[in-house]
């Protein structure tokens, strides 16, 4: 617990401590029901054929690749995906990682997904890579509360403000995805960023579908996506709607390599930083029940320095007093059973029917309710 409290003020403070959350942690699995197989199965033996084709492909074939293997009854199809600003060496890690965490996380399944920040993987006894339906779809949001230092002006009864936002994220994800899906050397990848007035703060996006759509059909699949986005996020400070087909995630930082495809307004170029998941060091794996290991996390004062913006302490309270709030409600308070368990938005996961997952996997697990409660507490009363 020692080793958390430091990177648990740090982490709401700055995006600095987000290295702490690797880009090797599993943002979701959905182990299916279509049955399971057995040790030293054909179908088992398929899969670890599927596995190392689609993992070796994938890097050559530019991050996407989909297979079927074997004959029915014992057939299995996959596909991968890598994001499209993600290189050849950490789309290869994550997929070898992938294939590794899937076999703890659906041991014997016939069917799992699996979604990371770099790559996804899916594979099933179920013929489904002739279908456009974007499978698996999963709906993370960032929970952290819009207050005026993120908008000026926020006022959560004030709705102008909040559909302010909600229609430059519309603005910016038509942008990105029309860019996705006309112009991009990257087959159906996009990023961009939007900054058009002061009281909004700087946001950023990306959209990608895999590589086998067409232009107009990823543009469907991203539209869809785009249509869902208000009813979800309205006014949120950050979210990401995964699927299998087609995806969309923005955030008021920079999450992703290189300079936005898409620039809307004015962004200074000086001022994006190297995406904090590229500095990641793998964790503790997910069902560790220890903490992670010193050597993931910076000191406080690593922090600030190079971030070169101090929070005055007022605003510091502010937030570490809403993160408690807002903890002490999830885990207390809410009817729903919601567990937090991505450290560094913060993210609550929701399939696309709104039903929270239970999801005890990732740093969440580290504690348990009771211990999470004190540490809150320990946090309020700092
Ligand atoms: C699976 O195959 C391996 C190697 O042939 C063998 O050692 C092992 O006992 C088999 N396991 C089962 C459950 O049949
Ligand atoms: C991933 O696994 C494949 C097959 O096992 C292997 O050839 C490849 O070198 C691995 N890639 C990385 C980046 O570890
Ligand atoms: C398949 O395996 C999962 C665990 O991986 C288990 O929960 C489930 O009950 C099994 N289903 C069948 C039909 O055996
Ligand atoms: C996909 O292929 C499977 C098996 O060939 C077939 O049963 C299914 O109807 C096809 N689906 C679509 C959408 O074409
Ligand atoms: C809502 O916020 C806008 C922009 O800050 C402001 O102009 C407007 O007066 C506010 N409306 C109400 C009812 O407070
Ligand atoms: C599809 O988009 C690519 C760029 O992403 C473009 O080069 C290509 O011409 C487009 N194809 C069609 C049929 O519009
Ligand atoms: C947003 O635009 C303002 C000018 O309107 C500029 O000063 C600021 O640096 C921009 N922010 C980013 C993150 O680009
Ligand atoms: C690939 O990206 C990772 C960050 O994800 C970076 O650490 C690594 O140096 C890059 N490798 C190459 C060959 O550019
Ligand atoms: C966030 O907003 C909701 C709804 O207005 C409120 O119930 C909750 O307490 C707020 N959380 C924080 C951390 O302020």
């Amino acid at each position: 617990m020692q080793n958390i409290t430091p990177c648990l003020f740090a982490l709401f403070l700055t995006n600095l401590c987000l290295h702490l959350s690797s880009a090797a942690d599993v943002l979701y699995e959905i182990c299916g029901s279509t049955g399971n197989y057995t040790v030293n199965s054909t179908y088992s033996s398929n899969l670890k054929t599927l596995s190392s084709s689609l993992s070796t492909e994938a890097v050559a074939e530019q991050g996407f690749y989909e297979n079927t293997i074997g004959t029915a009854p014992d057939q299995i199809s996959g596909l991968v995906l890598c994001r499209g600003d993600v290189n050849s060496s950490s789309c290869g890690d994550c997929l070898n990682q992938s294939f590794q965490d899937v076999m703890n996380l659906c041991p014997y399944t016939k069917e799992a997904t699996i979604y990371y920040d770099f790559c996804l993987l899916r594979y099933s006894n179920q013929q489904f890579l002739n279908s456009t339906d974007n499978l698996n779809q999963i709906i993370m949001y960032n929970t952290q509360n819009v207050t005026s230092s993120v908008i000026s002006g926020w006022d959560p009864s004030n709705k102008t403000v909040k559909n302010n936002f909600d229609t430059m994220v519309n603005t910016l994800f038509t942008s990105v995805s029309d860019y996705a899906t006309s112009k991009s050397r990257k087959r159906n990848f996009g990023t961009g960023a939007i900054n058009i007035t002061a009281s909004l703060p700087a946001t950023y996006g990306l959209s990608q579908c895999t590589g086998d759509f067409s232009n107009n059909t990823c543009r469907a699949c991203l539209q869809d996506l785009i249509d869902e986005m208000p009813k979800y996020f309205s006014g949120n400070q950050g979210g990401r709607i995964l699927g299998v087909r087609c995806s969309v995630r923005y955030e008021i930082y920079t999450f992703f390599f290189g300079n936005p495809d898409q620039q809307i307004g004015t962004i200074s170029e000086t001022v994006i930083p190297t995406p904090p998941d590229s500095t990641s060091s793998p964790r503790t794996p997910p069902d560790s029940t220890s903490s992670p290991s010193k050597g993931e996390y910076s000191t406080p004062d690593c922090l600030y320095k190079t971030k070169g913006e101090l929070l005055n302490w007022e605003r510091r309270f502010e937030i570490i007093e809403g993160i408690a709030q807002g903890l002490l409600y999830l885990h207390k308070h809410s009817r729903l059973r919601i567990i937090h368990r991505d450290l560094k938005a913060s993210n609550i996961l929701l399939d696309s029917e709104m039903n929270p997952k239970i999801s005890d996997f990732g740093l969440a697990r580290i504690f348990s309710s009771k211990e999470l409660q004190a540490n809150t507490n320990r946090v309020v009363g700092t």
